[in-house]
């Protein structure tokens, strides 16, 4: 990554992020922590990943652009997320990941990112989600 300076441009860009979110959101959809989370039409929350990742990666701005400021944890707070829910979010995304072409140092600091994140939007005690 060392003649890049983001890791948007490091992993190839918007081909790439198009690539990661349509290998995640099926994982998301078959795991019985995540999926009960998801409405069954996935594509708008396909599309808004792509635009957040992307800006989240150092690529362009789009998901401001289009939604304002992100706020992630506040839109995250409508939904019980646990520490177990976290660790199958970074999960799916580490199995996607590891389907594409991006070497594998580079998947692992994509997941670092994203861990801190993830890690921010656990709103719910273990115990306390019953769906
Ligand atoms: C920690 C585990 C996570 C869970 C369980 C989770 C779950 C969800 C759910 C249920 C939605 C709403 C879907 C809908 O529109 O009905 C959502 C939206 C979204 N999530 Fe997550 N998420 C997690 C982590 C993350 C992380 C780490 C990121 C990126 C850093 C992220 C980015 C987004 C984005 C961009 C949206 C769309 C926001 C919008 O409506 O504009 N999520 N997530």
């Amino acid at each position: 990554m060392s003649s890049y300076a983001t890791i948007y441009e490091a992993i190839g860009g918007a081909d790439t992020i198009r690539d990661i979110v349509s290998r995640f959101y099926p994982k998301v959809q078959a795991h019985p922590l995540l999926a009960p989370l998801f409405p069954e039409d996935i594509t708008p929350v396909m599309e808004k990943q792509y635009l957040f990742l992307t800006q989240f990666l150092g690529g362009p701005p789009l998901y401001s652009d289009e939604y304002g400021h992100p706020m992630m944890r506040a839109r995250h707070l409508p939904f019980p997320i646990t520490p177990e829910r976290a660790e199958a979010w970074l999960g799916c995304m580490a199995e996607a990941l590891s389907e594409t072409s991006i070497p594998e140092p580079l998947q692992k600091l994509t997941i670092e990112r994203l861990s801190g994140p993830a890690h921010h939007f656990i709103n719910t005690d273990s115990d306390s989600a019953h769906r």
